[in-house]
């Protein structure tokens, strides 16, 4: 029998999204900072001698080439010059396309098992290379906890992990082209942002205030074009959150509420009204390093 690895592959929040302005190759310079949280789709890598092929349980998870856990394989095969396959299973169990960053979370974990059960020597500095290329938020999926993203969201530097039990996650089911909610955004900040740097690095340290610190300047766009998500936002509330925001570029809704009762409670109404709802904590470093193949 061949050798296989099971991994946890997290899923993010965004605490904030800052957009400065829209760069000469087409992104946005972004100031955010991301956060993993404690749902997670499991994994299963199997070393094979013949190609890089994906398998799911869910009809949404693409299974050719356009998947970025394929993408992040073939870059790993490719670079590093090694010739065994892999046979990827994914249980899908983070929304897809919902702003709480699953494919690429899928495909920094691929990143990490391959060269785990390829028994190569791939550097940090090659994984994060690769981890850029294939999408803004991969890098990230690299390291976990809370970290604050720079440029396009792919600088990522760690800083002190945000502890709050009492998440919890709503999706309407359905996704959101992250592409489409970029093109529609109107009000940038000037390119001058000197201003918005120490405004991220306050709301980064100061994150324990997150009535002041949160705020998500993708989310006019994304309310704007699904307005049921406003209403989500105002039940969450309503049932005793003290801050509400779309996650990323959504269409999660996170609620943080001061207890997991509150919270559980609020994921039983919102549930019974056919929204999917998951009550979650925050995941730091050190447990995200130590859990992910566990
Ligand atoms: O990097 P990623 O492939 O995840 O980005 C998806 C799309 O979102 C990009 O093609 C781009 O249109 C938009 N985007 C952006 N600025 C960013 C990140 C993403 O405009 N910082």
């Amino acid at each position: 029998m061949s050798e296989s690895i099971t991994a946890r592959s997290y899923a993010k929040i965004n605490w904030t999204l800052e957009v400065l302005y829209r760069r000469d190759d087409g992104y946005h310079e972004l100031r955010t900072i991301f956060q993993t949280v404690s749902i997670y789709d499991v994994l299963k890598f199997q070393a094979t001698s013949g190609p890089i092929e994906i398998v799911s349980n869910n009809d949404l998870v693409p299974c050719d080439e356009s998947n970025l856990a394929y993408k992040a394989a073939a870059k790993l095969r490719e670079s590093t010059g090694v010739e065994q396959g892999a046979v990827i299973e994914i249980d899908k169990r983070i929304p897809v396309a919902a702003g709480l960053g699953g494919g690429s979370s899928n495909a920094a974990t691929t990143l990490l098992a391959l060269a785990r059960l390829w028994q190569m020597p791939a550097s940090p500095q090659l994984l994060f290379e690769i981890a850029a290329s294939l999408g803004s938020d991969v890098p990230f999926f690299l390291y976990g906890g809370t970290a604050l993203g720079i440029g396009r969201g792919e600088e990522v530097y760690s800083i002190r992990d945000v502890e709050d039990a009492s998440l919890l996650l709503v999706n309407p089911g359905f996704a959101v082209p992250t592409a489409g909610v970029y093109s529609k955004l109107k009000r940038l900040t000037s390119k001058e942002s000197n201003r918005i740097i120490p405004f991220a690095l306050l709301a980064a340290n100061g994150i324990c205030e997150l009535t002041l610190a949160a705020r998500n300047d993708l989310e006019e766009v994304v309310l704007a074009a699904h307005p049921e998500l406003q209403q989500i936002k105002l039940r969450l509330i309503g049932l005793g959150a003290r801050q509400a925001l779309v996650s990323g570029s959504g269409a999660t809704v996170f609620g943080v509420f001061d207890n997991l009762l509150a919270t559980v409670e609020a994921a039983r109404e919102l549930g019974a009204a056919g929204l999917w709802c998951e009550p979650v904590r925050t995941i730091g470093r050190d447990e995200y390093q130590s859990t992910i193949f566990e």
